[in-house]
């Protein structure tokens, strides 16, 4: 078997036909698969690795060069997608080989991070991968929304087609990345497929021309459902311009669905307002994960004051020995301090055994150092387990865009 990275040239003849076949509705008339080939471009800059037997394409594995916060901080993140392999090849371990592959190539070009949407999360654990929080679908009645109409808020919303407002979206797409933790946008060769499909109105908040809010949304029909996407507002005064905006399709729609960050109380947005929140997290609507790629250039990210020596086991990309050290409010690593050396006495220092997976989610904040230990994806003592809870807080990603 041999693994080959393959260009845009290749891929329609290579990995789109063992992708359509893992993900689509199979065979294709010839249109649909001509359909697929001409959305190539919004694929131009991924890596595709195809794994190849008797010069036959088996399997194959792309990353998609995006970008994540973690903790107030950008990283480069690599976005894996379009896993697949022939049904008669699989099994044979290449896609184990393939993604080790990819890994390492997308570490070594600089990605710090991690992150996909898994058919199944125990697949991907064993490579490093931790789950991340799903996002929420609300829905509620438009009129419940009445109260908000009486308050006269200052600020105005314009609705258009996503493809003339699409640049606006994408800035405040940015703004967001910036702040938001476990936030991450697309490349804009990939992102600007909303844009060219042109298959949703937008709706974009502003306060003195600066964008507060905006929300891509399309309708069902009349009398029935407002669908719209993630609710993006930089805080309480775009949201509540975007849900005003929304009370007045009350004569139009029965319902207004929107997509929300794992950590959103839509029940407390106004008085009156009737919601039920849902989050699916089973195939194949599956959370999405993330890892750690590198933790040495996690070095300066903002955490607490812990103290503490961790050993990463079984990973090619970031086992080895640890010192981290949050004292000054930004993480220092120190690498190759093996425990029990004399700059590191083993009496002074807790220290904890962490897998990759077990290490993803201490950083990303969503496990407790005693989650790792009942999970089997660390041995974390108590001393260590209270450094490791005061350097990496707890804290709720809202990783909102699929790939
Ligand atoms: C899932 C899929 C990509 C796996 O590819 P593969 O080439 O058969 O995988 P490998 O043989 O390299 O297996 C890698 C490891 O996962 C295990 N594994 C393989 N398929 C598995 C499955 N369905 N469930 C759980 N574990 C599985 C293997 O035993 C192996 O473990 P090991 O390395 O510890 O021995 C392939 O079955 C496929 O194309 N499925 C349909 C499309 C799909 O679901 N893609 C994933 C999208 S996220």
């Amino acid at each position: 078997m041999r693994i080959r990275r393959i260009g845009a040239a290749e891929r329609p003849a290579l990995s789109l036909p063992l992708q359509a076949y893992a993900f689509d509705r199979t065979p294709m008339p010839p249109g649909e698969l001509e359909d697929l080939r001409k959305h190539a471009r919004y694929s131009e800059g991924n890596v595709t690795l195809v794994a190849e037997v008797d010069a036959e394409a088996v399997a194959v594995a792309s990353a998609i060069p995006m970008r994540q916060n973690v903790r107030g901080r950008v990283y480069p993140m690599a976005g894996v997608g379009g896993v697949a392999t022939h049904p008669l090849a699989r099994r044979q371990g290449h896609v184990r080989a393939l993604l080790t592959r990819l890994l390492g190539e997308a570490r070594d070009a600089g990605h710090v991070v991690s992150a996909l949407y898994p058919f199944r999360p125990s697949f991907y654990e064993r490579f490093g991968y931790v789950g991340l929080p799903q996002t929420g679908t609300v829905t509620f009645s438009p009129a419940d929304l009445a109260g908000l109409l009486a308050h006269d808020l200052p600020g105005t919303v314009a609705v258009e087609r996503i493809k003339d407002g699409y640049d606006s979206y994408r800035a405040l797409f940015e703004r967001l990345l910036a702040d938001r933790h476990g936030f991450a946008t697309l490349p804009e060769y990939r992102a600007v497929r909303l844009r060219d499909d042109d298959e949703h109105w937008l709706a974009t908040a502003r306060v003195d021309d600066e964008v507060v809010g905006a929300v891509t949304y399309r309708i069902s029909g009349h009398a029935g459902t407002l669908q719209a996407d993630h609710l993006l507002a930089t805080g309480p005064l775009g949201r509540a311009l975007l849900l005003g905006f929304f009370a007045r399709h009350v004569d139009q729609v029965a319902t207004v669905e929107a997509t929300v960050a794992p950590d959103e109380r839509p029940e407390l947005w106004a008085t009156d307002l009737g919601t039920v929140t849902e989050t699916r997290a089973r195939f194949p609507e599956n959370a999405p994960m993330g890892r750690v790629l590198s933790l040495d250039a996690l070095a300066g990210l903002p955490v607490g004051p812990g103290r503490v020596a961790v050993e990463v086991v079984d990973d090619p990309f970031v086992a080895g020995r640890y010192l981290l050290d949050g004292t000054g409010g930004a993480l220092s690593v120190e690498r190759g301090q093996a425990v029990g050396a004399a700059s590191v006495p083993a009496s002074s220092i807790p220290t904890a055994t962490l897998t990759a997976a077990g290490l993803s989610g201490l950083v990303y904040g969503v496990l407790d150092p005693d989650d790792l230990v009942v999970r089997g994806l660390g041995r974390v003592p108590r001393d260590a387990a209270r450094q490791l809870r005061t350097l990496w807080t707890r804290c709720v990603p809202y990783l909102a865009v699929g790939f």
